[in-house]
Order: C-alpha cells, then structure tokens, then sequence
C-alpha cells in the first residue's frame, strides 16, 4: 500500500513510520520545511524510544520519505492519513479543528484516483462527516471514502503500541474503504489483533471513550488514595484487591499526583465540551476535570504539610519534570502546578529531570535546574518526586540523606516502601499509604 501521513507531529511520525515497518510505502508531509530537513537528515525531533532506529532503517530500505509537498504525496497514495494536532481551542476547551479541515482542504485538492482519507487526529464525533463535506467541494464522491482510524498510542511506549495493539478501531462505510484499511492492517490481523469496524461516529466516540475511562479509573483511585490515609488503609493493596476481579482489571489504578500528559486533559474536556453541544452531558467526566486540575494544585499542599507548615526560604529538591517517564513532555504536568505553588509560599527549586529540561525552562521560571539527581539534593530542606523515572527507583538512599539538611521526602509516585524510608531515618510522605 501507498500510504500518505499528513503532519509530523506524535502520532503522524510514530503511525507513519510504524506502517513503513510493515512494510508499506509512506510518505510523511509537514509544511516546517526545517522539521523535513531534520527528519531527513536522520534527526528526529521528538524523545519516543526506539523510534529513531525505525525511521533509519525505514529510509534506509526507501519505504519511508519525508517532503512538504502535499500535493505529490497525495497523488501517490492509496490511503492518506490525516495525523495533526487537535489542540485545546481556547475557552470552551472543544478540539481545535483548524488544522484537520485546512489537511482536507488541501487533500481534497490534491486527489486523482480512489483514495481513502483515513483521521488519525483525535476528533469530536461529526468531524469526519465534515471532512468529506470539504473533500466534496473539489472530489466528486466515488473518488474518495472518508474513515475514521483513532490512535490509541502511551508516549514512551508508542511504538510497542503500535505494533502490537490490544486492538485497531476503524469507522469505514464502504466496502471499497474497508478492504483499502484490512490491506493496510493485515500485518496486525496476521497477529490476531482484532480489527473493530465500525460507523464513523462510532469509532470517533470510542477514542474519546476510552481516554475518558482510563482517567475515571486514575482519578477514581487518587481519591481512594485520600480516603486510605484517613482510615490507615494502603491503597496499593486496594488497587490490587479490586484489579484482581477481571471486571475492573489492575492497570490504570496507580495513585498519584493527578493525570496530565497531551492527551488526557485535553480529551476529556473536549468530550465534556461535545456532551454539553448534543445534549447529553456526561457529569462523570465533568467531575473527573475538575478534581485532577484541583488535585494537581493540593499536591503543593502535601509539601509544605511535610516542612511542617511553611517552606518560605527553604531549599526544595524536585525529582521529575515531565507528566510521565520516558518522554521529553511537559503538557500539562503536574509539575507545573506544584512547582509554581511551592515557588509562590517561598520555596527554593532545585529540579533534575532526565529528558523534560530543554521544554521546562520556557514553563518554569526562577527554578535552577541541576545536571544529575543528587544536585538538587545538596542541602536540601526536602526532596519530591513528581516522575516515575526508572532513574529515581535506584537512588543511593543512604547518599540523599547525607546529602540532605533534612531527610524530608514527599514522594508522589508511591517508587518507595513506606516501612523501609522509615527505617533508613527519612520522614517519608506519599500517596495513600503510610509507615
Ligand atoms: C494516553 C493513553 O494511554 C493513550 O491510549 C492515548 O492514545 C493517549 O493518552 P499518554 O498520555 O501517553 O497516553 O500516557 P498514559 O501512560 O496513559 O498516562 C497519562 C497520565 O496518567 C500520566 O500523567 C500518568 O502519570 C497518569 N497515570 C497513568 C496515573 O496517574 N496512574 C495510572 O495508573 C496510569
């Protein structure tokens, strides 16, 4: 298959090279001209492991190009992915749609013969509908299908995700688009990796549906979390307790400071927002937005509670930047609500994160940041951990706390034993579980 991949971004790099893995020809088009000439030049612009060595090896192969001409690449294709940012718009929080319609604009142009133009951008339910409207008004309609193909891809773990999903989810109407799509995926069907048909809403809704379960189950187990500490209860044992029933399922029940990342924020609050433009509210997720955007900012309360009450002066170490480990983002991290909240009661900002610095210094100012772990350490007042990096699992305990005025940690990714930090001397504070 000739498959075209229409903006560079996450999930149109990671998709488009994924499908030259598979073995079909991509191209992948961006109008920054300097982003082509890094891709081209074997320089990838964004931290997802393992995928620069696909794009070497794709290019290398001539399975995988990268151009700014939209309309060569169009002409080419059997099937051309839409794959641009879907950002936030402004106020009411519904997904900026300005850069899919201008992509359809553009496709609509661009089209000779049969082509199939798949959504891989995460869109409100309608969008496709819209889509085919503007492909309509430069293609007459037997010379394209519109489909609806969501990404359901963890940054950090985008390419195993890709390439061994736990499904695909196809919204295709046509027969014609529905074989186009089975060749494209039959390298995952070959796997046993079931391939969802569906209606174009249906799959649209699903994508939403699914991110917005995920974050009920966080937000769900994060307020479990603040009940265990009340009672005495631990709540990984909770977690552990309801995952073990097969209808619940364990993964997704880890405490801790609240989701962030680029998808969840900004998925649930464009689904709330399209439940509230079709009349069908969906409360839950209401309630799920606003006690992770609250629960981002307590977790400074949690710091200053551990320095006994007020951190004005005191020097804060902060171990992780970014809103997950194993990736350079900073969107919407609870680092930067708790940093700017420590910052505001007084505090010093001594930060180290692996991958998350470069991005972090235009978000967060008046912190120093510090070139390995243990820097921030020195003669710190407390030390927090906002990120799971592997890196924090494995610190040298005994050479914090020498390292440290005073052996506070506040640890938000529960990385440590409770029992254990106590006996070592630190006074040790996490999330839903005590000594
Ligand atoms: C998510 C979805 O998992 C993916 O399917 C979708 O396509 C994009 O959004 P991603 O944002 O990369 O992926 O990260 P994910 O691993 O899902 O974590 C999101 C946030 O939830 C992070 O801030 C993470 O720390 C938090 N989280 C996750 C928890 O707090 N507890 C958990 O148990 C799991």
């Amino acid at each position: 298959m000739r498959i075209t991949m229409v903006g560079t971004g996450y999930v149109g790099l990671v998709s488009g090279t994924c499908f030259s893995e598979f073995g079909h020809e991509v191209i992948c088009v961006d109008k920054d001209q300097g982003k082509i000439d890094r891709l081209n030049a074997g320089e990838i612009p964004i931290f997802e492991p393992g995928l620069d060595v696909l794009v070497a090896k794709n290019t290398k192969a001539g399975r995988l190009s990268f151009q700014t001409d939209l309309v060569s690449a169009v002409e080419k294709a059997d099937a051309v992915f839409i794959g641009v940012g879907t950002p936030s718009r402004r106020g009411d929080g519904q997904a900026d749609l300005t850069y899919v319609f201008q992509a359809a604009k553009e496709i609509g142009q661009a089209i000779k013969d049969y082509t199939v133009v798949v959504n891989k951008s995460t869109v409100p339910v309608g969008t496709g509908r819209k889509v085919a409207e503007i492909l309509a008004e430069t293609c007459t309609s037997d010379l394209f299908d519109v489909v609806s193909n969501p990404e359901f891809l963890r940054e950090g773990a985008a390419i195993e995700d890709f390439m061994r999903p736990d499904r695909v989810v196809v919204g295709a109407e046509t027969d014609k688009s529905k074989k186009v799509m089975e060749a494209i995926y039959r390298p995952l069907s070959l796997i046993q990796t079931p391939i969802l048909f569906t209606s174009l809403e249906s799959s649209e809704l699903t994508k939403y549906a699914g991110n917005a379960f995920l974050a009920t189950k966080i937000t769900f187990i994060n307020e479990i979390a603040d009940l265990c500490e009340k009672v005495g209860a631990d709540v990984h044992s909770v977690a552990k307790g309801i995952g073990l029933d097969g209808r619940i399922g364990g993964k997704f029940l880890h405490a801790g400071p609240g989701f962030g990342g680029s998808c969840f924020p900004k998925d649930t609050r464009a689904l709330y927002q399209s439940s509230l433009e079709f009349e069908a509210p969906i409360k839950l997720v209401e309630t799920v937005i606003n006690v992770n955007e609250s629960r981002k900012i307590r977790m400074a309360d949690r710091v200053i509670t551990a320095c006994g009450g007020s951190i004005d002066g005191k020097k804060i170490a902060v171990l992780g930047l970014t809103f997950k480990p194993n990736t350079d983002d900073m969107r919407e991290s609870p680092s930067l609500d708790i940093i700017p909240t420590l910052c505001k009661a007084g505090a010093n900002i001594h930060a180290y994160d692996p991958e998350g610095m470069e991005e972090a210094k235009s978000l967060l100012s008046d912190i120093t940041f510090c070139k390995d772990a243990y820097e921030p350490l020195e003669g710190a007042d407390a030390v927090v951990i906002i990120t799971e990096w592997n890196e924090f699992r494995a610190l040298d305990l005994d050479r914090v706390k020498s390292s440290m005025k005073s052996p506070i940690m506040v640890d938000l990714r529960n990385i440590y034993e409770p029992r254990e930090m106590k006996d070592l001397g630190f006074e040790y504070t996490c999330v839903g579980r005590q000594a």
